[in-house]
Order: C-alpha cells, then sequence, then structure tokens
C-alpha cells in the first residue's frame, strides 16, 4: 500500500531530466484543482537545485493564462532582499515568474525588510489567513531540496526549528549551512500539512545522505531523524533524484 509514508522514488538520467519531471507533476497537479474549479498552492525551495525546474516552468506552453490559479509561496527564505543573488524569491522570480508573466497578486514572498521574527510571524499571519487557522491540509505542494546534512527548507539538523509546536512558520537565525544568514522557514508542522511534498534532490554530493534517508530500517522507520526524513505529504511524498544522486542506481 502506497501511502504518504512510502515515499515514492523517481531515477532521472541527469538533473535537467529530474527538474522537469518536477515541472510535468507540479503541471498535472494544479490541472488536477483547476478541474475542480480551485486554487493550486505551492511552496517552492531555494539552492542550485531548483533552478533548471524554475526554467521548464518558464518554458511551459499557454503563456500567462496557465498561471492564473497558481499561488506561490516559499518553504524558506534567506534573509536579503529580493535583489541579492541569495534571495530564493528573487531566484524564483528571475528564471521563472518574470519569464512566464506569473501575475504579481499570485506570488507572496516572505517580507525580508522585517527582523527576523516579525518576518516569520508576518509570513504565518499570512498563510493563516489564506488557508484558515485550523487547516488539516495547507500547500497543495511543496518542493524541497536536500542539503549534505539532510537538511530541508532551513530546517537544520538538532534545530530548535525541529521542536517547534503550533507553528507553521519560524526563524532560523544560525543556519547550520551556507549562506549564513538569517532564514524564515516552514516547520515540520507548516511542511508536512501539504498535500504533496515533492522532493528533487540532484548530484553525487548527495549520495550519501539520501542513502540514510530512503533506507528502510528493520522497523521500517525511513533514516536516523534527519529533517529531510521527517517531512511527508498528507496523500504523497516523491522524490525525484537524478541518477548521481540515487543510492541504490
Ligand atoms: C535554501 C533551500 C535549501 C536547499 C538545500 C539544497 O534556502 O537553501 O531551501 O533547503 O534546498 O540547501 O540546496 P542545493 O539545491 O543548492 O543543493
Amino acid at each position: 500500500m502506497v501511502g504518504p509514508l512510502t515515499p515514492v522514488v523517481h531515477v532521472h538520467a541527469d538533473p535537467t531530466s529530474a527538474a522537469r519531471a518536477v515541472a510535468e507533476r507540479l503541471g498535472g497537479l494544479a490541472a488536477d484543482r483547476r478541474a475542480r474549479g480551485e486554487r493550486f498552492r505551492l511552496a517552492v525551495s531555494g539552492g542550485r537545485t531548483p533552478e533548471p525546474m524554475f526554467r521548464a516552468l518558464a518554458d511551459a506552453p499557454g503563456g500567462p493564462e496557465r498561471w492564473r490559479d497558481w499561488d506561490v509561496f516559499w518553504c524558506d527564505e534567506r534573509l536579503v532582499p529580493p535583489a541579492d543573488p541569495r534571495s530564493n524569491f528573487g531566484s524564483a522570480r528571475r528564471l521563472w515568474l518574470v519569464p512566464a508573466g506569473v501575475p504579481t497578486g499570485n506570488v507572496r514572498p516572505v517580507d525580508t525588510s522585517l527582523p527576523l521574527e516579525a518576518a516569520a510571524r508576518a509570513y504565518e499571519v499570512g498563510l493563516r489567513g489564506v488557508f484558515g487557522e485550523a487547516a488539516a491540509t495547507t500547500f497543495d505542494a511543496v518542493v524541497l531540496g536536500v542539503g549534505p546534512d539532510g537538511h530541508t527548507a532551513s530546517l537544520f539538523p538538532g534545530a530548535a526549528s525541529l521542536r517547534a509546536r503550533g507553528r507553521w512558520v519560524v526563524g532560523e537565525p544560525h543556519p547550520g549551512q551556507p549562506p549564513r544568514v538569517p532564514r524564515v522557514t516552514l516547520t515540520l508542522a507548516g511542511l508536512g500539512a501539504a498535500r504533496h511534498a515533492l522532493f528533487l534532490v540532484c548530484g553525487d554530493e548527495k549520495r550519501p545522505v539520501l542513502a540514510r534517508i530512503l533506507e528502510a530500517s528493520p522497523t521500517g522507520r525511513r533514516g536516523p531523524g534527519l529533517p529531510a526524513g521527517q517531512v511527508h505529504g498528507v496523500e504523497s511524498t516523491e522524490w525525484f533524484l537524478d541518477r548521481d544522486a540515487t543510492p541504490f542506481a
């Protein structure tokens, strides 16, 4: 029985193929929502891996009309201005949102002009305004990466943010990996309320950590509790890997 706790792993020949597969999956999920007259609410991550996915989304046919019922959020953000090359919003804006003509009213970045805790709380207030205070599910999809240490979004191993209760968004003042700027991040609760969790992970430097996360222990528990191993979609969890990152290819 494949359920949200049973990750489905897709292995692709190279990073571009894996990224295109995620873009296609998102298009399919969005089409399902549109068929129901619902909006498609997506949260994306930063770093290098999503860049070819943003380009694939920008190349999708249909023009700006395609994005009319998409709402774009972030799984995490660095507390820098959008024009800063480290900005996750800035990266998506440059590679996808502007080239594809995604309506600016559909784009919901973190307000990084605020101090860290205020930025986190403002983002959470915004999310609860969109989804409702006690929503059982939030985003239709979250697209996540994994760091070599097993972090995802800006949830780092051993961080207090992993134990945040009752919060969908927190500030992370001391990231465990570069860029070492303060971060705003969805919590495990914030990520875990998403219907579909899609991980996009490429490159042989990620193979050791993926072996730890995807291995099934005798108890069936996945991985030794690394943050990326603790995120599961309410309906599905899928891993889109290239061959270099795949521990069992
Ligand atoms: C961030 C990301 C982060 C990223 C991993 C992998 O803001 O840094 O959200 O969680 O997904 O660090 O980064 P790469 O794709 O650059 O390897």
